[in-house]
């Protein structure tokens, strides 16, 4: 297979999974914007389809004319560096183009994508690959947040309506276990373009100090945030920061986000499978940093640090697990290792989300991408059960802003080695 044809089977794979992704709803489920921070799905299919367009095509192909000239407001995310756009909290007004019209935004940018990699020439196609690549990825994080975004989309239905599945049989719970490290100076970050793709942010590889440290060999689990709930852990401000028992106190949070009391008092969660009972043994998930932290200070432990975290997934070797499925499932039996590591839930870490030193955001507007995000939010490690399969990596760094509880997120303690 030549580099172009490679190229255009994995540009085809991605655009046809997010398609997938989309199938099981509606043109209306497609249109709702629950709240600022979800988009609708139709703009998530819109918005990486404007990503080709405006960093590939308009770069690339010198007969470009755009698919319609609106759409370059419409659907651009952030760029400041690409021209003004539609404002982010008011997607869900946007009815026209309706999900059908997307889709054939979607055809119109696939073809121009395949002529083009019909027809290039390789110097051309050394200058492209580096953008088309990035639109891969950009693609594959999107059809996450179209699966996290829906599901918050959903759980405003009284109908508890599923999005697809059904959940896996409740799993047996176990007890903790640490893993320890010695740590010293280790070398976090990614390696550079010869050791495949990374995001912009993950480098340069760099050395960072750890002391001794140990890691929960797993997430914490339903049932450990249930004994958290019952020692009164979002009532005891002791236990807070300052900044997260302000948004317990506004928001009037008692529980994770998908948490809603049965009519005999126990415990059902949100899952794009429905509505369930709570599984003690999976692990907590839609927690934010601030309840993530408050738990460690419960639980007498502190969250890792992003170098403990990357440190410790490279050299014991985490991998995905086997299932992908929808929902994070419990660890299965203990290993001796760490558990949990890729794609159950993003693990808050303690660390800010900084540049690396020595980091140099790309040229023009693609290096809006992640360096001027750099402030006021956390790192999150490891991905999570709607991250796309291979799409994670040890070194991959994901923020939210630490009250976020939308994305499927979780909490492993972390404590000093004595
Ligand atoms: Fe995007």
């Amino acid at each position: 297979m030549s580099d172009s044809d490679a190229l255009l089977a994995r540009f085809d794979e991605v655009r046809a999974h997010t398609e997938r992704l989309a199938a099981p709803l509606s043109p209306e489920d497609q249109t709702v914007q629950s709240m600022p921070d979800v988009s609708p799905t139709k703009w998530h299919r819109a918005h990486v389809t404007w990503f080709f367009e405006t960093f590939l095509l308009a770069e690339a192909d010198p007969g470009f004319t755009p698919f319609q000239d609106q759409y370059w407001f419409l659907f651009n995310s952030y760029y400041e560096g690409v021209g003004p756009r539609y404002q982010r909290a008011m997607r869900g007004a946007i009815t026209r183009p309706g999900a059908h019209d997307v889709g054939l935004y979607r055809r119109h940018v696939d073809d121009r994508v395949t002529d083009l990699l019909a027809r290039v020439d390789e110097g051309t196609l050394d200058k492209v690959r580096p953008v088309l690549e990035l639109g891969f990825h950009h693609e594959q994080q999107h059809q996450e947040l179209l699966l996290m975004d829906i599901k918050h989309v959903l759980s405003l239905n009284p109908l508890r309506p599923v999005y697809a599945g059904s959940p896996a049989d409740p799993g047996v719970p176990d007890r903790l276990r640490w893993v320890s490290f010695e740590g010293g100076l280790v070398e976090i970050g990614h390696e550079g373009p010869g050791a495949g793709f990374s995001y912009d942010n993950e480098l340069p590889r760099h050395a960072s100090y750890v002391g001794p440290y140990r890691l929960a060999d797993r997430l914490v689990t339903n049932g450990e945030w249930l004994a958290f709930l019952a020692d009164g852990g979002y009532h005891r401000h002791e236990l807070w920061l300052s900044d997260g028992w302000s948004r317990v106190q506004a928001e009037g949070w008692e529980a994770p986000l998908y948490w809603t009391r049965a009519d005999d008092g126990s415990w059902l969660e949100h899952t794009l499978h429905g509505t369930h009972p709570v599984d003690p043994a999976a692990p907590v998930c839609h927690v934010s940093h601030y309840e993530a932290d408050a738990y460690a200070t419960w639980a007498g432990k502190r969250l890792p640090t992003e170098a403990e975290w990357e440190h410790a997934a490279t050299v014991s070797g985490a991998v995905e697990p086997a299932v992908n499925a929808l929902h994070p499932r419990a660890a299965g039996p203990a290993t001796g290792g760490l558990r949990q590591m890729l794609g159950d839930c993003w693990e808050w870490t303690g660390s800010a989300y900084l540049p690396y030193p020595g980091f140099r955001p790309a040229e023009g507007a693609i290096g809006e991408y992640n360096g001027k995000f750099m402030s006021g939010q956390m790192v999150l490690r490891g991905g999570c059960a709607l991250t796309p399969p291979g799409h994670t990596r040890a070194t991959y760094r994901n923020f939210y802003p630490p009250g976020a509880r939308w994305p499927v997120t979780g909490v492993r303690l972390a404590d000093d080695a004595r």
